[in-house]
């Protein structure tokens, strides 16, 4: 493989960009186009915005209706009525029921037909349940075969003990496949260029990165500099932008579903006072809509209270910091779904490894389910 930032160099007498032979996206890895990979536990909705209402959510290419039973349990259906596929969503919650608006059918918790105008025997059909939990601050279902939805493998960790953590929950929709969203997530360097006007300055982009064991389906980072500057998180807890601090972030990609950042700034030489340790979380769930769209469900954690409040906090990195995500990550997608030139444009360097790595490990998840599909 010879791909490297020469072969960018304009030649010939056009001054035109010469395409590589052979790029990332030849090989046998998940890509933009990456499928999508059933077997695995997904986030489908915020609890707390699951109640009695009849709620329609589209995951995985699969439209399903979420609502809460009158125990307070979560239930998340086939959202199409298998008579003749109205959307349930669209219907009515009677007690534990769901009556199709269409022509009336009722459908119990467990998807089974219970009920239907002119028919004397007991229906024997009805629609796909999904297993379902409740975990953090999500409802998560199985996409899978039922059987093999396994609760102790659902991606999510509960935060560190003895910190004292202020959290609140956001949703972003990303015009996207899923996987540029991850490699998006594990691409540092991006943070310092993207997002160079508020996050950080460039002068850490260079520092190096080392793995951390994330397990057999998962990637991760870590990055530790010393005698760096506190920064924004540092400024919102109130202290100057430029007090030299010790800097530890990790990155960490479980499956396709789940990432964890984390950033910790510390008083050098094992000083402190109480503004320090300041820690920061961001667990975001990744749900593919459909290929080229995809839910982002974030909880965002300090372990103190930022100038203007969580509120402020969460709507800034949403609706500005993310927001520059959401707009990059659509040109590009739009890119590569759109552009029919022969040959490829893509060339890493050594700060893609982990998404590179990530791009194997779907590629292996999905190979595992159905050798036959993407
Ligand atoms: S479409 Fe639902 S009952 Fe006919
Ligand atoms: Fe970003």
């Amino acid at each position: 493989m010879n791909d490297t930032a020469q072969d960018l160099k304009p030649h010939g007498k056009r001054n035109t960009l010469r395409i590589a032979e052979r790029s990332i996206d030849d090989r046998p890895l998940a890509d933009a186009h990456a499928p999508l990979i059933r077997n695995a536990w997904y986030v489908v909705a915020e609890s707390a915005d699951i109640g009695r209402a009849l709620t329609p959510v589209t995951a995985l290419e699969e439209p399903l209706v979420v609502y809460r039973d009158t125990a307070g349990d979560v239930v998340v259906l086939d959202d199409r009525c298998p008579h003749r596929r109205y959307p349930l969503s669209r219907g009515a919650l009677v007690d534990d029921t769901i009556q199709c608006g269409y022509h009336g059918f009722k459908y119990d918790g467990t998807g089974a037909c219970v009920w239907a105008p002119t028919l004397k025997n007991k229906p024997g059909f009805g629609v796909r349940k999904y297993p379902s939990v409740e975990k953090g601050p999500w409802v998560w279902a199985y996409f899978g075969d039922p059987e093999e939805a396994d609760e102790t493998t659902i991606p999510y960790f509960e935060k560190e003990e003895g910190i004292e953590w202020r959290s609140r929950q956001g949703y972003k929709f990303n015009p996207c496949n899923y996987m540029l969203l991850i490699e998006n997530f594990l691409d540092l360097t991006h943070f310092y260029f993207l997002h160079g006007k508020h996050v950080l300055t460039t002068e850490d982009a260079d520092v190096p990165l080392k793995s951390l064991d994330a397990g057999e389906n998962g990637v991760g980072w870590i990055k530790k500099v010393g005698g760096g500057k506190t920064g924004l998180f540092g400024k919102l807890a109130g202290r100057d932008h430029d007090e030299i601090v010790d800097l530890e972030g990790t990155a960490v990609q479980i499956g396709p579903s789940m990432h964890i950042g984390k950033e910790i700034r510390r008083l050098p030489d094992g000083k402190h006072d109480d503004a320090y340790p300041i820690y920061v979380l961001m667990n975001h769930a990744i749900t593919p809509k459909t290929l080229h769209e995809t839910h982002q469900f974030t909880e965002f954690c300090l372990s103190f209270d930022p100038i203007g409040g969580m509120d402020k906090f969460r709507d800034f990195s949403r609706d500005v910091v993310f927001e520059e995500d959401v707009e990059a990550l659509g040109l590009i997608n739009d890119y590569i779904v759109q552009d029919r030139r022969p040959g490829e444009v893509e060339f890493g360097i050594p700060g893609d490894r982990f998404g590179i790595r990530m791009r194997q490990i779907l590629r292996k998840l999905k190979d595992k389910e159905s050798p036959q599909d993407g």
